[in-house]
């Protein structure tokens, strides 16, 4: 069996979620196509919509008619989706809204005082169960800060420039290292008062109301990852990703496969509404075992998974440090990820801030745990083409947060 074809991914979850919330704040009607078909950016959609924004399907496209939010009447239910909450939390608190926030039981268990701590700075007034949900938000009067977040980390920064929006004055945020920066290209080419230096952006208070806009959201580079990991891994395989996003805080992951060897080349590469997007072609070769540090880690955070079953299958040590943020994904990914490859007969060893692995080793089919964890399913499901006898993945439906099709895909591009 070898991967071959080609594949257009539905839109970034990332950008998916930002166009939603960009859209309802925008006085008019935008529309936005290929939109992530996951669970999580449909979570969003319902809690805008909780919130008085009017969205519909056209075709394609999702047309949203924003401008004014109201209160919710009931709680805002985010499903699974960490995106959804933190940043809706910023958004709603800089449009003064009284809203509850609540979740399924890992997002219940992620910390939200990341965020409810710069807000409450602001002035924000609101209630928790020991910073994690049900959270509430009161209206309340924001004033800019300067936060300097301890964490690497997208969500709390946009959050924070989101309340900022509302807030008087100027909000700056300075994080340690550059996490994605979707937040701040989007609010840029919508007009907003927005500038960076470095590791550091300024936002000014929303004095006017931003245009609606169209996006067409670029292919989600995280979900393309998966398949470029089966080409990498498999020998004869050539796959061909295309329209995927590629803004170099996103794409750690590819950067990583050609150090570890893998064939890839970019066959093209243009810019659209600030972003940078491309069609790439990857294709098997053989791989060695590769160092990531904390310093690597955000450009390819949610690619770690992948990363570890392709270190099995690499000549060498590959050991991963500094990404303890795993730890409070949607499940704890490093014991996920430790737990599972052990079962399947792989050289690994825990870290408390990531694992070490010696490769290559055969791999064999056994029951998986996916913790209900997306990306763990999808990752265990790409270790499956290459193990001997059969997997099972307890819950592999839990794909559709991010990606549906998955399952479908694969299947269509296994020859
Ligand atoms: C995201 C940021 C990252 C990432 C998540 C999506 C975003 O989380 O892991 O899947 O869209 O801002 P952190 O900000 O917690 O690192």
């Amino acid at each position: 069996m070898a991967i071959k074809g080609e594949i257009i991914f539905p839109g970034d979850k990332s950008i998916s979620h930002r166009a939603l919330m960009f859209a309802a704040l925008a006085k008019g009607e935008s529309r936005i196509s290929n939109l992530s078909t996951g669970v999580d950016v449909q979570s969003t959609r319902k809690c805008l919509e909780a919130c008085g924004i009017k969205i519909s399907n056209d075709g394609n496209d999702v047309v949203v008619k924003g401008g004014k939010f109201s209160d919710p009447t009931e709680p805002l239910d985010c499903g699974n989706s960490g995106t959804t909450t933190r940043l809706l939390l910023g958004l709603l608190s800089g449009q003064g809204i009284n809203a509850t926030f609540v979740g399924d039981n890992s997002l219940s268990a992620r910390p939200m005082n990341r965020i409810l701590d710069p807000l409450s700075q602001m002035g924000l007034e609101s209630e928790s169960k020991d910073g994690k949900l049900p959270v509430t938000i009161h209206k309340s009067d924001l004033t800019g800060i300067q936060y300097e977040s301890p964490t690497a980390s997208a969500q709390v920064k946009s959050a924070v420039f989101l309340a900022g929006l509302g807030a008087s004055g100027n909000t700056s945020v300075k994080e340690p290292i550059l996490s994605r920066n979707h937040t701040e290209i989007m609010l840029s080419e919508l007009g907003a008062n927005i500038s960076t230096n470095r590791l550091s952006t300024t936002i000014s208070k929303l004095t006017f109301s931003l245009s609606p806009f169209r996006l067409d959201v670029p292919g989600d580079p995280s979900t393309s990852a998966f398949f470029g990991a089966a080409a990498a891994l498999i020998p004869h395989s050539e796959i061909i990703l295309n329209r995927v996003l590629e803004n170099p805080t996103r794409t750690g992951f590819f950067a990583l496969l050609e150090k570890m060897g893998t064939g890839i080349e970019c066959l093209n590469q243009w810019e659209e509404t600030g972003e940078l997007i491309g069609n790439l072609k990857i294709f098997h070769k053989s791989l060695q075992g590769i160092n990531i540090d904390e310093n690597d880690v955000p450009v390819l955070i949610d690619e770690i998974p992948i990363i570890a079953i392709l270190a099995t299958q690499s000549r060498g040590i590959t050991e991963v440090r500094g990404a303890e943020e795993l730890r409070i994904k949607e499940c704890d990914r490093i014991h996920a990820i430790c737990k599972n490859l052990k079962k399947m007969g792989a050289d690994i060893h825990e870290l408390d801030d990531g694992f070490i692995i010696n490769g290559p080793t055969p791999l064999y089919g056994s029951k998986i745990e996916t913790f209900h964890d997306h990306r763990i399913a999808m990752a265990f499901s790409i270790a499956g083409l290459v193990a001997d006898g059969k997997m099972i993945l307890d819950h592999p439906e839990c794909v559709s947060i991010s990606y549906p099709e998955f399952y479908d895909e694969l299947e269509r591009i296994k020859q």
